[in-house]
């Protein structure tokens, strides 16, 4: 599998919680580099344009007054196969079916607060990379 790299967002849940650095250890420690790193608290309107595909669900509302009630640690990660491997560290959206020693089995409270996001493939990858990092190289 070739090097990729992949948009994480630590929310606004587990931010709060103080779990920044446990998560970040949990990331290097599946051996995925942070190539970049933002900490930033997103407006109304970045969470909207972050989220458009989820628009026209019944929890959008909820998913951007989640996202915008505090700040949020957004990075680039690379790695092999970086894009499923974080996906696997993450562990299922719903942190009640989420295997054992992943980040959401350890710091999501549900599956609206469920602690990290990451991209769910290459396209978006790319899309989410230079949402956040603009003119950064993908
Ligand atoms: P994420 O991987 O960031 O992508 C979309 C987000 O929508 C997801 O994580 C959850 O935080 C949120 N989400 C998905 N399903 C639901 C749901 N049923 N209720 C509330 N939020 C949800």
């Amino acid at each position: 599998m070739a090097t990729q790299r992949t948009l994480s967002i630590i929310k606004p849940d587990a931010v709060e919680q103080h779990n920044i650095g446990n998560i970040l250890a949990m990331i290097e420690g599946a051996g995925l580099s942070i190539k970049a790193m933002r900490m930033l608290h997103l407006t109304r309107p970045m969470a909207e344009g972050f989220y458009a595909v989820h628009k026209e669900r019944p929890f959008f509302g909820e998913l951007v007054e989640f996202m915008t009630r505090g700040p949020v640690v957004v990075s680039v990660l690379e790695g092999d196969d970086a894009i499923a491997k974080y996906r696997a560290l993450m562990g299922a959206t719903n942190p009640a079916n989420a295997d054992e020693g992943t980040i959401r089995k350890a710091y999501a409270k549900d599956v609206g607060e469920n602690a990290v996001h990451g991209s769910d493939g290459p396209d978006t990858a790319q899309t989410e990379i230079r949402y956040f990092f603009p003119g950064y190289e993908v």
